[in-house]
């Protein structure tokens, strides 16, 4: 074992420094299986004197580190390339009680979002933000990438709920900013900067989070619609006609073919249309009528089936939320997660399949996401060798359209080089100043995010 390992292990202990290939393997492959790589080691440590000890070490020893909370994020930005030493954060899992006065809690980064949910719950509160990962997905990582999910319509993105942060920064030093203050104009906003940062300039250790009410009367309905300007209509009235709207989603024939095979659901109406919208009503009385008052006045329903029980609601969240997973078995997909003015949505999904054939004859499209966005998650199975070609022509459709390349998964290492189709030069500039001023020797996450320099606008 070398000096950093053998330092490694007396700051973490046998146990939780992992050297054997067999052990590392688990830490190693992203959610997708599209991003692997060898880690030196993998460190495991328990809170953040760990954290910091074992960031001091490897900077000092110049061996980069890649930062894993539950490696569930899907640009491969958790994973290492070759060579770091992986940090993983699962170990953070401290909860401190609820604070019900301020509306407040804070946990460890390690902390799942379903550990969360169930910790807020019983005082009638609850994470602003929901996603189908909820059992393995870290908090810590979840402000990391600035995740979105099915509620962001209602509550906003994760840097939304964040009102302060504990994290480690590259050289080991700990920046603690935990008071939560509602109102806090004292210079620049350290947590904000690294809600969305990737890792890429600390570790984040401690979380502080706003939390919403828990709101336990919902409504979900599964509406048959033309196609996606149709969608766009029902959406219009939704958000015009319904106060406790809640989050609304879309999927398209592809996909739900896809996810009733894969969880052997039953066709949702007699006949397929061309798009299905999702909506879903909370409030603390029940929200069943006004939906069903709005789906009959709206011209764009063709059909529509509506739960609000909780297993109905289940079976009708099941068409959508388990899109990831049946299409994550259907095999290694190319993901690439858009957004664009709701304008520009029904002209870009009208071109996205022929788009990608173009490129990679024979490879499906699949298409669903978070409609009230306009954030699009484009999968597409069996692009073989050309996953590349079609990342660059889905992402040039989309930056034409003045849109996102990231929504809400982040940049990673999946789409670093295109950065510059939705950040100018002079906005790289300031964000490789920042990552320089506080990472300057590179330590942290080399290769997410930020294009290698020599990489630099090749895709502009
Ligand atoms: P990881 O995958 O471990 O890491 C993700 C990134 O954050 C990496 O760059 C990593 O280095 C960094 N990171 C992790 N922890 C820390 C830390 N403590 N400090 C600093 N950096 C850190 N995402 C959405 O936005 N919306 C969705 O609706 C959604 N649904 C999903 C559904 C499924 C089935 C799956 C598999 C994924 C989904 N995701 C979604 C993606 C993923 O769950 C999110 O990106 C999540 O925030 C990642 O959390 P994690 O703990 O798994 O992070
Ligand atoms: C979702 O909305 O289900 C997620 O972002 C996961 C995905 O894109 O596959
Ligand atoms: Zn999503």
């Amino acid at each position: 074992m070398s000096d950093l390992e053998e330092e490694l292990r007396a700051i973490v202990g046998t146990a939780h420094l992992l050297v054997d290939p067999d052990l590392r393997d688990a830490y190693e492959t992203d959610w997708t299986r599209r991003f692997t790589g060898s880690a030196r080691c993998v460190v495991r440590p328990a809170d953040t004197a760990e954290v910091a000890a074992v960031v001091r070490a490897c900077a000092t020893a110049g061996v980069p580190m890649v930062v894993q909370g539950g490696n569930t994020g899907l640009v491969g930005g958790g994973v290492p390339a070759g060579g770091e030493v992986l940090v993983s954060l699962t170990r953070l899992t401290a909860l401190e009680p609820v604070d019900e006065i301020e509306g407040q809690v804070t946990v460890g980064a390690g902390v799942t979002l379903e550990k969360l949910q169930a910790h807020a719950r019983p005082a009638g509160l609850d994470v602003g933000v929901d996603l189908a990962a909820r059992s393995s997905a870290t908090i810590g990582g979840m402000v990391a990438t600035n995740a979105g999910g099915i509620r962001v319509l209602r509550y906003g993105s994760m840097r939304d709920q964040l009102t302060g942060l504990e994290a480690v920064l590259p050289d080991g030093t700990v920046i603690t900013r935990l008071a939560g203050l509602a109102k806090d104009n004292t210079g620049y906003d350290l947590t904000q900067l690294l809600a969305g940062s990737e890792g890429t300039l600390a570790i984040i250790t401690r979380v502080r989070l706003r939390l919403v009410p828990l709101l336990p009367a919902r409504a979900v309905a599964l509406v048959a619609v033309d196609g996606t300007d149709a969608a766009l209509t029902l959406l219009a009235a939704a958000r015009g006609r319904l106060s406790t709207l809640a989050a609304a989603e879309i999927c398209y024939p592809e996909g739900m073919e896809l996810v009733r095979s894969y969880g052997r659901l039953p066709a949702p109406f007699d006949a397929e249309y061309p798009a299905y919208v999702l909506l879903e009503c909370a409030g603390h009385t029940d929200p069943t009528d006004e939906l069903l008052d709005m789906l009959g006045e709206c011209a764009a329903v063709e059909d529509a089936t509506v739960a609000s029980d909780v297993a109905g609601r289940a079976r009708l969240w099941a068409y959508r939320e388990t899109h990831t997973e049946a299409i994550n078995t259907a095999g290694v997909p190319t993901k690439l997660d858009i957004c664009v003015p709701l304008r520009e949505l029904s002209g870009l999904v009208a071109v996205l399949s022929e788009t990608v054939e173009a490129v990679a004859p024979g490879a499906r499209t699949i298409l669903f996401g978070h409609l009230g966005e306009g954030n699009l998650h484009v999968n597409v199975l069996d692009a073989g060798e050309h996953a590349e070609q079609v990342t660059d022509v889905v992402l040039r459709q989309v930056a034409q359209r003045r849109g996102s390349i990231s929504s809400e998964h982040g940049v990673g290492r999946a789409k670093a080089e295109w950065l510059s189709l939705s950040r100018s030069a002079e906005e790289i500039d300031v964000l490789r100043r920042i990552k320089s001023a506080l990472d300057p020797a590179g330590v942290l996450n080399p290769g997410v995010l930020l294009p290698t320099p020599a990489d630099d606008n090749v895709r502009g």
